[in-house]
């Protein structure tokens, strides 16, 4: 069977499947045993990152260890901001820290846009690694969207009431279009040079949109998001791309404009509602914290998705938001046998 024939991209192009097929976001992280034993190896969380063998591994783990349906690349938004000259570093506890922080106008000239195979030869390397290894299955890609990465960039790390991120963007038009504008530039070459080495589809993370009310999304990031993906369904137009952000109902409707085929879903959302603002393929939706329960639990949670799903136009499985570090592992490979299982069917 070619890769393009497999269910995850059947899905995501809106074609019938005979399951309904499921990653999970984080699924190479924490919960896993042989993840913590290798990142205690590699060092740091960013030196991981960097070693396209320990990488590649470590992006193979949930294939083996749970089932899923394709691998996501093991890296993480924050890499190639580095190498727009941001000092990265993950801090034991507290998450990312980026420094020094960008202030002015004359701080973002200062930002490179990266040359992906200059800049990142190691995230296209683990690619190709990955693809000889991962024969059956597709490999996913990612990058963030920019305005969650302006979050980071102007927060110096995670935030919880983005002061410096929407007081920057009300009051310094010129900081933010041009930060927005070097963000969609990066954004676009790093996911074209995934493309290139190898990676089946892409997702697009604006984790953080969702703090946006819907007149300052559509006039401050909707459009940097909006170009990107013009240009790589320009560039690349078989290659399906996701579009997943929390906590952001208020901003299908806008979102469903996005020239992309996938919109991800969290678990606040109820599918039909969103299925009544958005005509693309979903992903999602099942609460994370679903798989602190017991399995039947799990699986009557799970039916009720994939029923919902049934209506959409495809539907990837997902969780609403990454697998939390002190999940069993074995709830989450009862998760994605669950999702076959019911969906077959379902389908059938
Ligand atoms: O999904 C996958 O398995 C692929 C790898 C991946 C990671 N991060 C690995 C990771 C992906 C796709 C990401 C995306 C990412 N990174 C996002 C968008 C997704 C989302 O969560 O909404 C964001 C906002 C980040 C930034 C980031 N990276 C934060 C805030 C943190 C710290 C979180 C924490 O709990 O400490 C990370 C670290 C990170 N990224 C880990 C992993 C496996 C944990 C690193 C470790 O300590 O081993």
């Amino acid at each position: 069977m070619s890769i393009k024939e497999h269910p995850i991209l059947k899905a995501a192009r809106g074609e019938k499947t005979p399951y309904t097929p499921i990653w999970i976001m984080r699924q190479a992280g924490r919960y896993s045993e042989r993840y913590r034993k290798i990142r205690k190896k590699a060092g740091s969380f960013m030196d991981l990152c960097k070693n396209p063998k320990l990488a590649a591994e470590v992006t193979l783990i949930p294939i083996e260890e749970i089932g899923v349906d394709a691998a996501i690349l093991f890296s993480d938004i924050l890499v190639p901001v580095e190498k727009m000259g941001i000092g990265v570093k993950f801090v034991e506890g507290k998450g990312p820290i980026l420094e020094p922080k960008v202030e002015s106008v004359d701080d973002v000239k200062k930002l490179k846009v990266p040359e992906p195979e200059r800049d990142l030869p190691y995230v296209l390397e683990t690619i190709e690694l990955i693809k000889e290894r991962l024969t059956d299955r597709p490999l996913i890609g990612f990058s963030g969207a920019p305005f969650t990465l302006a979050s980071y960039i102007l927060e110096g790390g995670s935030s919880k009431n983005y002061i410096a991120a929407k007081s920057t963007m009300w009051n310094e038009p010129k900081l933010w279009e041009s930060l927005m504008d070097k963000l969609a530039q990066t954004v676009t070459e790093y996911l074209s040079a995934q493309i290139r080495a190898g990676v089946d589809l892409v997702q697009i993370f604006d984790s953080w949109m969702g703090v946006l009310s819907k007149e300052d999304y559509e006039k401050y990031a909707f459009p940097y998001t909006q170009r990107i993906v013009n240009e790589l369904k320009k560039r690349h137009p078989e290659t399906p791309i996701i579009h997943f952000g929390v906590n952001a109902q208020h901003l299908l409707e806008v979102n469903n404009r996005l020239n992309v085929d996938v919109i991800g879903l969290d678990w606040k959302i109820e599918i039909p509602e969103a299925l009544a603002k958005i005509d693309k393929s979903i992903q999602g939706n099942l609460d994370p914290v679903a798989l602190f329960t017991d399995e039947k639990l799990i699986e009557s949670k799970v039916r009720k998705i994939l029923e919902e799903g049934l209506k959409a136009k495809g539907h990837i499985f997902n969780l609403g938001h990454g697998i939390l570090p002190p999940t069993d592992p074995k709830k989450a490979k009862y998760l994605v046998d669950t999702v076959h299982r019911i969906s077959r069917e379902l389908r059938s």
